[in-house]
Protein backbone atom coordinates (compact mmCIF):
# COMPACT_ATOMS: atom_id res chain seq x y z
CA UNK A 1 0.00 0.00 0.00
CA UNK A 2 1.34 3.43 -1.00
CA UNK A 3 1.19 5.28 2.43
CA UNK A 4 0.77 8.88 3.01
CA UNK A 5 1.59 9.69 6.57
CA UNK A 6 0.84 12.66 8.92
CA UNK A 7 2.07 13.17 12.54
CA UNK A 8 0.26 15.69 14.38
CA UNK A 9 1.37 16.53 18.05
CA UNK A 10 -2.60 16.61 19.27
CA UNK A 11 -5.76 15.21 18.43
CA UNK A 12 -9.15 14.22 19.84
CA UNK A 13 -9.15 11.28 18.66
CA UNK A 14 -7.03 10.18 15.27
CA UNK A 15 -10.10 7.92 14.36
CA UNK A 16 -12.37 10.57 14.56
CA UNK A 17 -10.24 13.27 12.76
CA UNK A 18 -9.65 10.34 9.76
CA UNK A 19 -13.35 9.57 9.33
CA UNK A 20 -13.58 13.24 8.49
CA UNK A 21 -10.79 12.86 5.83
CA UNK A 22 -13.21 10.35 4.76
CA UNK A 23 -15.77 12.39 4.16
CA UNK A 24 -13.97 14.40 2.17
CA UNK A 25 -12.68 11.59 -0.01
CA UNK A 26 -9.18 11.29 1.26
CA UNK A 27 -7.22 8.20 -0.19
CA UNK A 28 -6.59 4.91 0.96
CA UNK A 29 -3.69 4.53 2.63
CA UNK A 30 -3.89 7.89 4.42
CA UNK A 31 -2.27 7.67 8.03
CA UNK A 32 -2.90 9.77 11.06
CA UNK A 33 -0.54 9.53 13.79
CA UNK A 34 -0.78 11.51 17.37
CA UNK A 35 1.25 11.68 19.79
CA UNK A 36 -1.59 12.06 22.26
CA UNK A 37 -5.52 11.82 21.95
CA UNK A 38 -7.96 14.02 24.48
CA UNK A 39 -10.80 11.48 23.55
CA UNK A 40 -9.09 8.34 22.20
CA UNK A 41 -11.59 5.95 21.96
CA UNK A 42 -12.47 2.22 22.30
CA UNK A 43 -14.91 -0.03 21.60
CA UNK A 44 -18.48 -0.19 23.50
CA UNK A 45 -18.11 3.27 23.98
CA UNK A 46 -14.64 3.59 26.48
CA UNK A 47 -12.43 5.90 26.30
CA UNK A 48 -8.54 4.59 25.45
CA UNK A 49 -6.31 6.12 27.62
CA UNK A 50 -3.63 7.95 25.44
CA UNK A 51 -1.38 10.42 27.04
CA UNK A 52 1.71 12.34 25.38
CA UNK A 53 4.43 10.73 24.42
CA UNK A 54 4.13 7.20 26.15
CA UNK A 55 2.13 5.56 23.49
CA UNK A 56 1.19 4.88 19.43
CA UNK A 57 -2.02 6.43 18.23
CA UNK A 58 -2.25 5.71 14.77
CA UNK A 59 -4.91 5.58 12.22
CA UNK A 60 -5.14 4.06 8.21
CA UNK A 61 -7.72 4.78 6.22
CA UNK A 62 -9.20 2.22 3.67
CA UNK A 63 -11.74 1.84 0.88
CA UNK A 64 -12.12 -2.01 0.37
CA UNK A 65 -13.59 -3.75 -2.73
CA UNK A 66 -15.05 -6.42 -0.56
CA UNK A 67 -18.21 -6.90 1.17
CA UNK A 68 -19.36 -4.66 3.87
CA UNK A 69 -19.89 -7.38 6.54
CA UNK A 70 -15.97 -8.67 6.09
CA UNK A 71 -14.72 -4.96 7.37
CA UNK A 72 -14.57 -6.42 11.03
CA UNK A 73 -11.93 -8.74 10.20
CA UNK A 74 -10.04 -5.72 9.47
CA UNK A 75 -9.81 -5.65 13.07
CA UNK A 76 -8.10 -9.53 13.34
CA UNK A 77 -5.60 -8.55 10.54
CA UNK A 78 -4.69 -5.04 12.10
CA UNK A 79 -3.90 -7.29 15.41
CA UNK A 80 -1.69 -10.04 13.47
CA UNK A 81 0.30 -6.81 11.92
CA UNK A 82 0.55 -5.35 15.37
CA UNK A 83 1.57 -8.91 16.91
CA UNK A 84 4.23 -9.59 14.20
CA UNK A 85 6.07 -6.10 15.46
CA UNK A 86 5.85 -6.83 19.00
CA UNK A 87 7.07 -10.22 19.02
CA UNK A 88 10.65 -8.55 17.84
CA UNK A 89 10.67 -7.10 21.22
CA UNK A 90 8.71 -9.24 23.75
CA UNK A 91 8.31 -12.99 23.67
CA UNK A 92 4.91 -13.38 25.46
CA UNK A 93 2.67 -11.19 22.64
CA UNK A 94 -0.65 -12.78 21.90
CA UNK A 95 -3.94 -11.77 20.88
CA UNK A 96 -6.82 -11.80 23.23
CA UNK A 97 -10.07 -11.97 20.80
CA UNK A 98 -11.17 -9.62 19.08
CA UNK A 99 -9.58 -6.49 19.07
CA UNK A 100 -6.61 -6.47 21.85
CA UNK A 101 -2.88 -7.59 22.00
CA UNK A 102 -1.33 -8.60 25.25
CA UNK A 103 1.82 -9.18 26.50
CA UNK A 104 1.70 -11.65 28.99
CA UNK A 105 -2.26 -11.04 30.66
CA UNK A 106 -2.04 -7.94 30.32
CA UNK A 107 -3.26 -5.22 27.30
CA UNK A 108 -0.72 -3.16 25.47
CA UNK A 109 -2.47 -2.44 22.43
CA UNK A 110 -6.29 -1.53 21.27
CA UNK A 111 -7.93 -1.87 17.79
CA UNK A 112 -10.68 0.08 17.06
CA UNK A 113 -12.44 -0.56 13.27
CA UNK A 114 -14.82 2.18 11.89
CA UNK A 115 -16.89 1.84 8.53
CA UNK A 116 -19.47 3.61 6.54
CA UNK A 117 -21.61 2.31 3.46
CA UNK A 118 -22.68 4.03 0.39
CA UNK A 119 -26.47 4.46 -0.35
CA UNK A 120 -25.96 1.06 -2.42
CA UNK A 121 -24.76 -0.81 1.15
CA UNK A 122 -21.10 -1.00 -0.32
CA UNK A 123 -18.09 0.14 1.49
CA UNK A 124 -17.55 3.43 1.55
CA UNK A 125 -14.43 3.52 3.64
CA UNK A 126 -12.87 1.91 6.87
CA UNK A 127 -10.99 3.35 9.35
CA UNK A 128 -8.75 1.10 11.25
CA UNK A 129 -7.18 2.54 14.37
CA UNK A 130 -4.29 1.54 16.57
CA UNK A 131 -3.77 2.06 20.01
CA UNK A 132 0.00 0.56 21.83
CA UNK A 133 1.08 1.42 24.86
CA UNK A 134 5.30 1.75 24.66
CA UNK A 135 5.88 2.81 28.25
CA UNK A 136 3.78 3.22 31.37
CA UNK A 137 3.05 7.37 32.32
CA UNK A 138 5.96 8.52 35.14
CA UNK A 139 3.12 8.25 37.89
CA UNK A 140 1.83 4.94 36.25
CA UNK A 141 -1.28 4.24 34.64
CA UNK A 142 -4.34 5.25 36.33
CA UNK A 143 -5.90 3.22 38.71
CA UNK A 144 -9.16 2.09 36.32
CA UNK A 145 -6.56 0.31 34.03
CA UNK A 146 -3.21 -0.33 36.20
CA UNK A 147 -4.42 -4.01 36.62
CA UNK A 148 -5.06 -4.75 33.18
CA UNK A 149 -3.07 -2.56 31.15
CA UNK A 150 0.58 -3.02 30.50
CA UNK A 151 3.54 -1.42 28.03
CA UNK A 152 5.69 -2.76 25.50
CA UNK A 153 9.01 -1.11 27.47
CA UNK A 154 10.03 -0.36 31.16
CA UNK A 155 11.98 2.72 30.32
CA UNK A 156 10.80 6.02 28.17
CA UNK A 157 14.14 6.44 26.17
CA UNK A 158 13.75 2.98 24.44
CA UNK A 159 9.65 4.35 23.59
CA UNK A 160 11.14 7.13 21.82
CA UNK A 161 14.17 5.48 20.39
CA UNK A 162 11.41 3.04 18.45
CA UNK A 163 8.47 5.24 18.25
CA UNK A 164 8.69 5.55 14.59
CA UNK A 165 10.25 2.13 13.44
CA UNK A 166 7.14 0.28 15.37
CA UNK A 167 5.43 2.63 12.84
CA UNK A 168 6.44 1.70 9.64
CA UNK A 169 6.88 -2.05 11.08
CA UNK A 170 3.27 -2.56 11.89
CA UNK A 171 1.92 -0.32 8.30
CA UNK A 172 4.67 -2.93 6.81
CA UNK A 173 3.17 -5.71 8.02
CA UNK A 174 -0.47 -4.40 7.65
CA UNK A 175 0.24 -3.79 3.86
CA UNK A 176 1.32 -7.27 3.59
CA UNK A 177 -1.61 -9.06 4.98
CA UNK A 178 -4.00 -6.50 3.62
CA UNK A 179 -2.60 -6.93 0.04
CA UNK A 180 -3.51 -10.86 0.62
CA UNK A 181 -6.94 -10.10 2.07
CA UNK A 182 -9.25 -12.36 -0.35
CA UNK A 183 -6.75 -15.27 0.76
CA UNK A 184 -7.07 -14.59 4.73
CA UNK A 185 -4.10 -15.32 5.15
CA UNK A 186 -4.15 -13.59 8.60
CA UNK A 187 -6.83 -15.89 10.14
CA UNK A 188 -4.70 -19.03 10.80
CA UNK A 189 -1.90 -16.22 12.67
CA UNK A 190 -4.82 -14.57 14.35
CA UNK A 191 -6.11 -18.22 15.51
CA UNK A 192 -2.37 -19.01 16.57
CA UNK A 193 -1.40 -15.96 18.67
CA UNK A 194 -5.24 -16.26 20.11
CA UNK A 195 -4.79 -16.78 24.53
CA UNK A 196 -8.20 -17.61 25.23
CA UNK A 197 -8.38 -21.21 23.85
CA UNK A 198 -9.83 -23.16 26.50
CA UNK A 199 -10.53 -20.17 29.27
CA UNK A 200 -13.60 -19.23 31.22
CA UNK A 201 -14.68 -15.74 30.14
CA UNK A 202 -17.56 -13.91 30.39
CA UNK A 203 -19.79 -13.06 27.75
CA UNK A 204 -20.30 -9.34 28.05
CA UNK A 205 -24.00 -7.43 27.20
CA UNK A 206 -24.95 -4.55 29.07
CA UNK A 207 -25.17 -5.24 32.46
CA UNK A 208 -25.11 -8.77 31.98
CA UNK A 209 -22.34 -11.66 32.00
CA UNK A 210 -22.71 -15.40 30.44
CA UNK A 211 -19.89 -17.55 31.82
CA UNK A 212 -18.31 -19.80 29.35
CA UNK A 213 -15.52 -22.05 27.66
CA UNK A 214 -13.74 -20.43 24.83
CA UNK A 215 -13.97 -23.69 22.86
CA UNK A 216 -12.17 -22.17 19.41
CA UNK A 217 -12.23 -19.47 16.73
CA UNK A 218 -13.50 -20.31 13.19
CA UNK A 219 -12.47 -18.45 9.68
CA UNK A 220 -14.66 -15.95 10.00
CA UNK A 221 -12.66 -15.52 13.50
CA UNK A 222 -15.69 -15.88 15.52
CA UNK A 223 -15.63 -16.62 18.91
CA UNK A 224 -16.60 -20.39 19.89
CA UNK A 225 -18.08 -21.07 22.99
CA UNK A 226 -19.64 -23.94 25.66
CA UNK A 227 -22.23 -22.03 27.88
CA UNK A 228 -22.08 -24.17 31.76
CA UNK A 229 -25.29 -25.66 30.47
CA UNK A 230 -23.77 -27.51 27.53
CA UNK A 231 -24.81 -25.31 24.50
CA UNK A 232 -22.39 -23.79 22.23
CA UNK A 233 -22.59 -20.35 20.55
CA UNK A 234 -20.67 -18.37 18.27
CA UNK A 235 -19.79 -15.08 19.22
CA UNK A 236 -19.65 -12.39 16.73
CA UNK A 237 -17.56 -9.06 16.53
CA UNK A 238 -19.77 -6.89 18.24
CA UNK A 239 -19.24 -8.57 21.56
CA UNK A 240 -17.24 -8.27 24.29
CA UNK A 241 -15.18 -10.88 26.13
CA UNK A 242 -13.95 -10.58 29.80
CA UNK A 243 -11.65 -12.97 31.13
CA UNK A 244 -12.87 -14.68 34.38
CA UNK A 245 -10.22 -14.09 37.33
C1 LIG B 1 -10.08 -0.67 22.47
O1 LIG B 1 -9.23 -0.88 23.34
O2 LIG B 1 -11.27 -0.99 22.61
C2 LIG B 1 -9.64 -0.05 21.18
C3 LIG B 1 -8.72 1.10 21.39
C4 LIG B 1 -8.29 1.77 20.11
C5 LIG B 1 -7.44 2.98 20.38
C6 LIG B 1 -6.93 3.61 19.13
S1 LIG B 1 -5.74 4.87 19.48
C7 LIG B 1 -5.81 5.41 17.84
C8 LIG B 1 -7.25 5.35 17.40
N1 LIG B 1 -7.95 6.55 17.77
C9 LIG B 1 -8.90 6.31 18.67
O3 LIG B 1 -9.65 7.18 19.17
N2 LIG B 1 -8.95 5.02 18.98
C10 LIG B 1 -7.96 4.27 18.24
Amino acid sequence: MNYQISYFDCLDSTNTYLKELAKKDARQGTVIVARKQTAGRGRMGRSFFSQDGIGIYMSILLRPEFEADKASRLTCLAAVAVARTLKKYSHDVGIKWVNDVFIGDKKVCGILTESATDANGELDYVVVGIGINLCAPSNGFPPQICNIATALFNEKNRAVLEYESIISAILKEFSNLYSRFDEQTFVDEYIQLSILWGKRVNIVQGDSRRPCVVKGIDRECRLLVEYEDGTSDTISHGEAVSIKS
